[in-house]
Parts: structure tokens; sequence; C-alpha cells
């Protein structure tokens, strides 16, 4: 008898094991050991070259052909799209806007890895995943994913000024502008890189240009700026990501090609690479331009990065079922996760610089040039916007629209302080 207890115990302590991954000392087992060994060499058996980044990044050059994106179900047929249709459609993609002020310098970022060396031809650069991020991670399908939308469904406080708060995700803390009451197949911004605080390994801060289909807890969407974000890039460098998912981060989707979904088709940037050079205090801001639009040939929505649009990539139309056809909103601003958020005491964590939208030039973080594309066939200015702040006292926004050429949206906050305990 008290050996078959003893039996059934050891069974149930080694699934136990196995489900959480990591043993009571807090090291891994090494049944997770092995399946990060072989997810990482999986993903390596394509590299070509490797390149040794001065800021501890690995960049893979992997064989186009072979790029994560084909490891998913749906992906298996696909054919690779080089180049999105309507770039020679040169009229469909001509800006509407004037010219900016000469005042307003902009300069492009640019990544470290750069220096260390250039991927061949037929290849595409990936920054291969640390081991120790697989590790941490609760689970290698989990790895790279965002916390999924869960709401929180509370009676809108008094202090909070935001009537939508009772909408507000667990955990999420956003500050943003939306446009929507169209169908749209594109959305824009020049995204200045900020280098936020993030207090807790497992707390991310970024700042994005979304494009979103479905209910709060629900949807489908596409996304790309800049994300400081520990658990998923070992550090605290501002990175340049692509994001999507097509069910509210429940079950799908990641970060860059982290997991099977985004196609890359660029040989130079790097998803995930660390933007550079970072900027002195008082010195020119430094920024990043994302246009997300969808290609209405393929339903593929592809993403050029800088004023000169170079392509990147796309998420390949097969991943998503409403965004097919469009998506219901467009979204600009920062978003900071931490399980100390929506109550005190407060995380530390900054959104963008870390200065309230609020005070705005040139201490608050910003997004410019912010441009939508739906059934009218030109980028354009966006007529209907919203804001939208989950902690008004913690993180948030300024739009100005009146009197200047081109709105200017101010977004962030520090987090934890006397207005937000
Ligand atoms: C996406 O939008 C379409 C309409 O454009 C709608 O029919 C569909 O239900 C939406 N998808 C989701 C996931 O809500
Ligand atoms: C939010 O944080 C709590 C811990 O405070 C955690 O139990 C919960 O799973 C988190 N929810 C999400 C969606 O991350």
């Amino acid at each position: 008898m008290g050996s078959k207890v003893i039996v059934i115990f050891i069974i149930l302590l080694v699934l136990a094991i196995s489900v959480y991954g990591t043993n009571n000392d807090g090291s891994f087992s090494r049944q997770k050991i092995l399946e990060v060994e072989r997810k990482l060499q999986h993903l390596r058996k394509h590299s070509l070259k490797t390149i040794q980044s001065e800021d501890g990044d690995t960049i893979d050059c992997i064989d186009i052909n072979k790029q994560p994106a084909f490891d998913h179900p749906a992906l298996k047929d696909h054919k690779i799209q080089m180049a999105p249709s309507y770039t020679s459609a040169k009229k469909g993609t001509t800006e509407v806007t004037k010219t900016r002020s000469k005042t307003n310098v902009k300069l492009t970022s640019q990544q470290v890895w750069r220096k260390s060396g250039s991927c061949p031809k037929g290849t595409i650069p990936v920054r291969r995943i640390r081991k120790r991020e697989l590790l941490k991670a609760h689970s290698i399908d989990e790895y790279g994913r965002k916390k999924p939308s869960i709401l929180n469904r509370k009676v809108s406080d008094k202090l909070n000024q935001n009537v939508d708060s009772f909408v507000q995700q667990q955990n999420h803390s956003k500050a943003i502008v939306f446009a929507y009451g169209f169908r749209y197949v594109g959305g824009k911004g020049d995204i200045r890189v900020a280098y936020p605080f993030v207090e807790k390994d497992d707390e991310y801060s970024t700042a994005q240009v979304s494009l979103i289909n479905g209910s709060y807890d629900y949807y489908e969407l596409v996304e790309s700026g800049w994300a400081v974000n520990p658990s998923v890039y070992g550090d605290r460098n501002t990175r340049l990501f692509v994001y999507w998912t097509a069910d509210g981060s429940h079950r799908t989707g990641c970060f860059d090609l982290t997991c099977p979904g985004f196609i890359q088709t660029n040989s130079e940037i790097a998803l995930g690479a660390t933007i550079y050079p970072i900027p002195i205090p008082g010195g020119l801001p430094y920024q990043i331009t994302i246009y997300i639009q969808k290609d209405e040939m393929t339903n593929n929505w592809w993403v050029q990065y800088g004023e000169e649009k170079t392509n990147i990539g796309y998420w390949p139309s097969e991943l998503f079922m409403g965004m097919r056809s469009n998506a219901e909103s467009v979204e600009w601003g920062g978003e900071v996760y931490s399980t100390a958020v929506g109550h005190t005491p407060h995380t530390k964590t900054q959104m963008g610089s870390g200065f309230y939208g609020s005070w705005g030039y040139p201490v608050a973080a910003s997004i410019l040039g912010m441009r939508v594309h739906d059934n009218y066939p030109m980028w354009k200015i966006p007529e209907w916007v919203d804001k939208f702040s989950d902690e008004y006292n913690c993180y948030n926004v300024e739009y100005i629209a009146d009197y200047v050429d081109d709105p200017l949206f101010y977004y962030g906050g520090p987090g934890r302080n006397i207005r937000c305990p």
C-alpha cells in the first residue's frame, strides 16, 4: 500500500514539474531545457551566417524561404510576396499633405548590429532568441506573446476622469488616440524614440501604430513601433518591433519572428534589434516612421519603414479573418504592461519618455505625421480621433489638431508618483 502511494506521489511530482517547467529550487526541469534546446536548434537550422552585435545580440542570416513563418500550418503552401503590389501603383500612395516646417528636423534611427556586418542576398536577419528568456517564459508557446487582453469590469471611479475606465484591460495601461468610423486599410506614424524605465523583468513599455478589428478582449491586431521588453529581449534597450494577434493575445501572435506568422522580406532590418543612436538630452530627436498598409491584391498587411517606405515584410492574410478585408480602428500611443497597474502601489514603469503627455513639447514622448488609409485612395490626416487613457493620473495624452498643419500627439507618464500612488 505504502509503496503505491509513494509511486503515485512521484508520478504526480514529475507531472507537476513538467507542467510548470521549474523545479522547486527555481532551476529548470530537464524536460524544459531539452524542449528549449530543440526549439533553438530548429530556428538556427537554416542560418547561413551569424553576426555578433556589440549590444550582445546574435543575428542569424536565415534563408528567406525557410524563415520561421513557414512553420505556421496555414502558411505551408504560402507563396512569398517580395514587394507590395501597391508600390507600383504610384497614384494610390501619393501623400496629400503639406510639407512640414523646416524646424521639424527628422533623423532616422539605425540598428546597432549593422556595425558588425550584413546578411547576404536571399537571407533575412533574424535576432536569435536567448536561451535564458525562453527558459523563463511560462511556456515555449507563450514566449514572445503579450499578456492576453482580459477585461476588468470595474465601475468607473471618479478619480479617473475617463468615462471608459470600466472597459480597462487587466494589467494593461494605455494612453492613445484612435481613429474609427471608417474601414481602414492603412495607418502611419512618426514615432519619436524614447527610453522608458521598466521596473520589473516581466513588465513592458511600448509605443506603436496599431490597426485593430474586434472587441476589447478579443480582436485581430497588427502593430509596429518600439518596445522595452525584458522578458522577450533580455535587456532594457529600446528595440524596433512588429506584433500581431488574431485573438486578443490569448493564444495567437507574438513579437517579431519569435513565432511563425510575420514574413520578412528585408535583408537589412532586424526585427527586435536595438535602435541607436541613443539621443543626448537637448539633442536632436530620433524617430522611426512606420507605415502599415494592406495590399488589396493579396490582402497581406505590409509594414514599411522610414519616409522612403522600405519594405520590412508582411503579415499574410491567412492569419486573419475580419482583417482580410479591413480594420475598424487605427491607434497610436503607448502601452505599459504590469501586474501593478490599476491599483496601489502602482508600478514605476514609465510610458514614453516618462513625462506626462500633457506636458507636451519638448519633454513628452510624441507621435507625429499620423495618417490613415481608408477607402479614399490616398494617405490622409485622420478626421475623427478620440483620446483615451486608462489611468489619467499615471499616463496621459495631449492631442493638438487646431491651428496646426499637422496634428501633434503627446503621450506618456512616469508611473508611480504623488499623483499615481
Ligand atoms: C472584424 O470586422 C468585421 C467587419 O469589418 C466583422 O464582421 C468581424 O466580426 C470583426 N472581427 C472580429 C474578430 O471581431
Ligand atoms: C494580472 O495580474 C494578476 C496578478 O496581479 C494575475 O493573477 C493575472 O493573471 C494577470 N492578468 C493578465 C491578463 O495578465
